[in-house]
């Protein structure tokens, strides 16, 4: 089943949709992308868009750092977004890739006199990181100093070095460091720990990306455990002590962590904490939990649909 790309402010099969080498974006990093996922639900034959509108608003504000303009709204970008996924029919998980690029071919390091363009594509993706518990290590990367807090494709070359660095050394992912030493994130997930039957999670003053997994985690920890989250400096040595610890991104979904530079973590099993949230998050973004259904946007409404023939 092939894969469908908007490209060029027109529907096409994402084998047809290319890039001249000029492309400005190609050369310095001057894009935005997001990473959001279709969960197929088998049982109600539907695909479900999880936080299809909160990822449009961060490209949003990606876009205003570097001053792409688009000409479309964040209501357009998810029409346009169920409208790639719907044409692409697939019953299975998908990942959506949204880009906001400095299009003009043109070369030269500036943001300005540059068209922006939006493309968004759409193929299936399972598992991100292929196992059920991950071997991670602190990475030598560190993370880079300015506050992105946005998908920037220029900064995600520091995570690429990290990610292979940690895959080269027999790990699955990597953690990276702030510059001042503090726990920052991994190359594509944020990060919490457990520690004293608490959550510990990294602030928005460590320069992470405030992740929008990460925030629906917080609040399903709070609203369906009673376990409130504490966002704050984390030191390197406090993930060895930590009982669990887990990655949370959209692509990654809930990732335990069983060690850390070869310590275990707690007894290198999935935790309880990780347990429950795992189990809660996975129905919430298959739209089996009516609670949040605001979050998900169904895609085919193939029942809405016989149901209206009837
Ligand atoms: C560096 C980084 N941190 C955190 C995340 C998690 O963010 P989100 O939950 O919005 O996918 C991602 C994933 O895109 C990422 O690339």
């Amino acid at each position: 089943m092939p894969s469908y790309a908007f490209f060029q402010k027109k529907m096409m099969p994402l084998s047809e949709a290319k890039l001249g080498v000029m492309t400005n974006f190609m050369h310095y990093g001057t894009g935005v992308f997001e990473g959001i996922r279709g969960n197929w639900n088998g049982e109600k034959s539907e695909m479900f868009i999880f936080c299809l509108k909160e990822h449009y608003e961060r490209l949003r504000k990606g876009c205003q750092v570097l001053n792409i303009r688009l000409p479309y709204s964040v209501d357009d970008m998810c029409r346009i977004t169920v409208d790639v996924v719907e044409k692409c029919g697939f019953e299975e998980d998908v990942y959506i890739r949204p880009l906001a690029y400095k299009s003009s071919e043109a070369l030269g390091v500036r943001l300005h006199d540059l068209d922006g363009d939006f493309l968004v594509f759409a193929f299936p993706w399972g598992r991100y990181l292929d196992t059920d518990k991950a071997r991670c290590c602190v990475s030598s990367w560190r993370f880079p100093g300015e506050v992105p807090r946005a998908k920037l494709t220029g900064l995600y070359v520091t995570n690429a070095m990290a990610k292979t660095e940690a895959v080269e050394r027999g790990f699955d992912e990597a953690i990276m460091l702030n510059p001042d030493g503090y726990v920052a994130e991994g190359s594509g997930e944020n990060i919490f720990l457990v520690t004293d039957g608490q959550l510990v999670t990294p602030a928005s003053y460590d320069g992470i990306l405030m992740g929008i997994t990460r925030n629906v985690v917080m609040k399903l920890a709070e609203a369906e455990l009673g376990i409130r989250t504490v966002e704050r400096h984390i030191a390197r040595v406090e993930l060895y002590n930590a009982s669990e610890c887990f990655m949370t991104g959209t692509a990654a979904h809930i990732t335990p962590i069983a060690e850390i530079d070869n310590r275990k973590v707690g007894d290198g099993e999935i935790g309880p904490i990780t347990k429950k949230l795992q189990k809660v998050y996975g129905e919430v973004i298959r739209g089996n939990d009516p609670k949040y259904a605001a979050l998900c946007t169904p895609v085919y409404k193939r029942a809405a649909v016989a149901q209206k023939h009837r």
